[in-house]
């Protein structure tokens, strides 16, 4: 009971538990949404494309940064004399975001950081908000006419949302490899450290452990289409036994950038060429195939195949829908995947019926978020 009506008091919760806590924020959320007139409704989505572009704005001043790093609560007029900005403007700015709940009122044009704030501070969290609003944005603005268009229709390749928000024949990820800022973004994005963890329902330390009494020198584990190796680093870190062998591939753009990871190899690839690492015991895809349209991910999965030893596996990484009750946020993932890059989020069913068609099975679908649904699906040949 503590739990329940701690939120309702402005305290933590301290709920741990994926599920647990996403049902407590929908339950408040849904009381909070059956006490609106429809004034209040009209209001609440009135203001929601607001939010986001006065986060970019606080974020290109450096707002959250200036109140996460004071101990005490700043002065409206210290922040505008630092930026030669009009203090009447950054407390109207101020005002606003304290209303959100993105910082908070201390007392008349003071303002301190709260929780949200501190998460707000975060280069990757900033990297996300600026995707979200220089890349997303115009695309969701062109989401209606285009679905108009094709007469609602659920199209899958040629020309999606993204290219009338983006102005630009190239599909998203071309477009990124010629505008380094707008991939840096999109690399934060995904830095931003997801639900759950899927070493839950891998025992990697097992494996590791088999694989290397067998063959010493042998690649462990292949995360295809990487990025910048968040996942390798945070392997390695907890699994130092795996260091000398892990490779981590992605796109030659992507990885001229990686920092070097202690005992990873990163390697420049395109995964609609064949997979050059031959025989690895995993070859890891996480978030990858939810970006391509069935035709390609079949053929990004047909060309690890040929690759396969005796006893290598297919590790995807994705959400894998239940049939009804998705969560807000995997359907908004999967609406997004279609504005950008005419793809989606696939049930069970699909993911069968994917596998099927590229010559695979699934072994397995552990699901270690139970309520975003972040799975591991273990894919073998037929
Ligand atoms: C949604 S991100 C997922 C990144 C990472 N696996 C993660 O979970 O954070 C998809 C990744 O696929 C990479 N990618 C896109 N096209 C690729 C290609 N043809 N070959 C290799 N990687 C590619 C992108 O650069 C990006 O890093």
């Amino acid at each position: 009971m503590e739990t329940l009506v701690a939120p309702l008091n402005g305290h933590n919760t301290n709920l741990t538990d994926e599920g647990s806590r996403l049902k407590l924020q929908d339950t408040l959320r849904t009381a909070a949404e059956s006490t609106e007139t429809p004034h209040d409704t009209m209001l609440r989505l009135f203001n929601a494309p607001l939010q986001v572009a006065v986060v970019k704005a606080g974020i290109d001043l450096g707002l959250f940064n200036i109140l996460t790093q004071s101990k005490t609560p700043v002065a409206v007029e210290q922040i505008a004399q630092d930026k030669g900005a009009d203090p009447l403007f950054i407390g109207r700015l101020l005002r606003y975001l304290a209303s959100i709940r993105l910082v908070e009122e201390t007392s008349k044009d003071h303002f301190a950081a709260n929780k949200s704030t501190i998460a707000m501070s975060d280069s990757r969290v900033q990297g996300a908000m600026n995707y979200t609003f220089n890349i997303s944005g115009p695309a969701y603005q062109a989401f209606p006419k285009f679905c108009q268009d094709h007469n609602y229709q659920n199209r899958t390749g040629g020309k999606f949302p993204w290219h009338a928000g983006a102005q630009t024949d190239l599909d998203f990820f071309p477009w990124a490899k010629q505008n380094p800022e707008g991939l840096q973004w999109f690399q934060q994005l995904m830095s931003v450290p997801r639900e759950g963890d899927w070493l839950d329902v891998v025992p990697m330390a097992d494996v590791t452990e088999q694989v290397l009494a067998a063959d010493p020198e042998r690649t462990v584990f292949v995360d295809v289409g990487g990025s910048v190796g968040h996942q390798c680093a945070r392997l390695t870190t907890k699994l130092p036994q795996l260091k000398g062998h892990v490779v981590l591939q992605d796109l030659k753009e992507t990885i001229d950038n990686v920092p070097a990871i202690d005992g990873v190899q990163a390697m420049a690839h395109d995964f609609f060429t064949p997979e050059p690492v031959k025989g690895a015991r995993c070859y890891y895809l996480c978030t990858v195939l939810h970006d391509w349209d069935d035709e390609k991910a079949i053929e990004i999965l047909k060309n690890l195949i040929p690759a396969l030893g005796p006893d290598s596996q297919i590790l995807i990484d994705d959400m894998a829908l239940p049939n009804t009750g998705v969560h807000w946020w995997s359907a908004c993932l999967d609406l997004h995947m279609y504005t950008m890059l005419g793809a989606m989020e696939r049930n069970e069913d699909q993911w069968h019926a994917l596998l099927d068609k590229a010559g695979l099975k699934a072994l397995s679908i552990e699901t270690y978020s139970p309520t975003m649904r972040h799975s591991i699906i273990t894919a073998v040949p037929k």
